[in-house]
């Protein structure tokens, strides 16, 4: 009782699923997906570990109801390598070494594509800036930073 349907593209795959109105996106694409490239750090929308994109956007999927993305389309980390081809940001990162325990790199993969998409960064500071909501516990900063802007060339 109280569950609603939603419709809604992941990594252009449409998916009807009939669930409890108060799931986040991140539970739906981890446990009724098993999406479980998308990451639950703080499920609290402070550590950027669970970033996805709507539409190209970046969002908090644990801060998010799975409802509010009927019709849309979400991208996450395993959609990111479009026919079997790393993103440029992918092996940018593999070239830098831009992670160490790689528990957060899925959320900086995806954030540094909005990112991208955002068009806004140019300068390595307001890349540092602009990716401030993705925690990195190994502190991989100076890598993640020269990693992306070598993807945006
Ligand atoms: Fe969503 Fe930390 S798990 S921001």
């Amino acid at each position: 009782s109280g569950r609603v349907a939603v419709s809604l593209t992941i990594n252009g795959t449409q998916h009807v699923l009939t669930i409890d109105p108060r799931t986040t996106l991140l539970d739906l694409l981890r446990e009724h997906l098993d999406l479980t490239g998308t990451k639950k750090g703080c499920d609290q929308g402070q550590c950027g570990a669970c970033t996805v994109l709507s539409d190209g956007r970046r969002i908090n999927s644990c801060l998010t109801f799975a409802v509010m993305f009927e019709g849309r389309h979400i991208t996450t980390i395993e959609g990111l390598a479009a026919g079997g081809t790393l993103h440029p940001l992918q092996q940018a990162f593999i070239d830098h070494d831009a992670f160490q325990c790689g528990y957060c790199t899925p959320g900086q993969l995806c954030s540094a594509a909005g990112l991208m998409a955002e068009g806004r960064a140019k300068t390595p500071d307001e890349i540092r800036e602009l990716m401030s909501g993705n925690i990195c516990r190994c502190g991989a900063y100076p890598n993640i930073v020269a990693a992306i802007q070598q993807a945006m060339g």
